[in-house]
């Protein structure tokens, strides 16, 4: 698939069939995550791939999943690095990477993360997540059942400018 087509399609998607997600598939979109570049390379991302059904539950019991079958939960572990600290960073552009694959496997996604901080102790526990590492976002993929449409964008020239401000 074109990049550009995929990041056109891109779409947070926030109601899925209960069609099951291939595992193949899953395991090609944290891949992609895994190819995102991360600060000075220091890879301090640990991916959940999820997509047994008990587990689902107990994630969408805590509204975790949108009604997606599968979902990948990002672990970070959130030291700093000798320039700064980065991993937010890091975990930001690996969720985009996997967003834009997840199109790219003909499927849909959400990034979940608003929640998933007040939530942290249960998500923790129900993801045998040691306490030194954050549980920080979530992607829920699966099958939507319909494409979303496009939510408001600025329009390019309106906050676009060449070499200067105002430019
Ligand atoms: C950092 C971040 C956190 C997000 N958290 C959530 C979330 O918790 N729940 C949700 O439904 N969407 C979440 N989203 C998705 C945004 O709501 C969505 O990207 C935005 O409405 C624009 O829609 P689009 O993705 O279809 O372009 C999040 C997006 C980002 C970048």
């Amino acid at each position: 698939m074109d990049l550009y087509d995929a990041i056109n399609a891109r779409r947070s998607v926030r109601s899925y069939t209960s069609d099951p997600v291939d595992r193949e598939a899953l395991k090609r979109i944290v891949q992609a995550g895994i190819e995102a570049p991360t600060g000075c390379n220091m890879q301090l991302r640990q991916f959940i791939v999820v997509d047994d059904a008990a587990v689902i539950d107990q994630l969408a019991e805590l509204d975790m999943t949108k009604g997606a079958s599968a979902a990948v939960v990002i672990v970070m572990d959130p030291q700093g690095t000798p320039y700064g600290e980065f991993w937010v960073q890091d975990a930001s552009a690996t969720m985009e990477n996997m967003l834009l694959a997840a199109v790219a496997e003909g499927l849909g996604a959400c990034w979940v993360e608003g929640q998933v901080t007040p939530k942290e102790p249960e998500l923790r526990k129900v993801l045998h997540v040691p306490e030194n590492l954050r549980v920080w976002s979530i992607m829920a993929v699966g099958h939507p059942t319909k494409h979303p449409s496009r939510p408001p964008k600025p329009e390019f020239d309106k906050i676009v400018h060449f070499n200067v401000f105002g430019g």
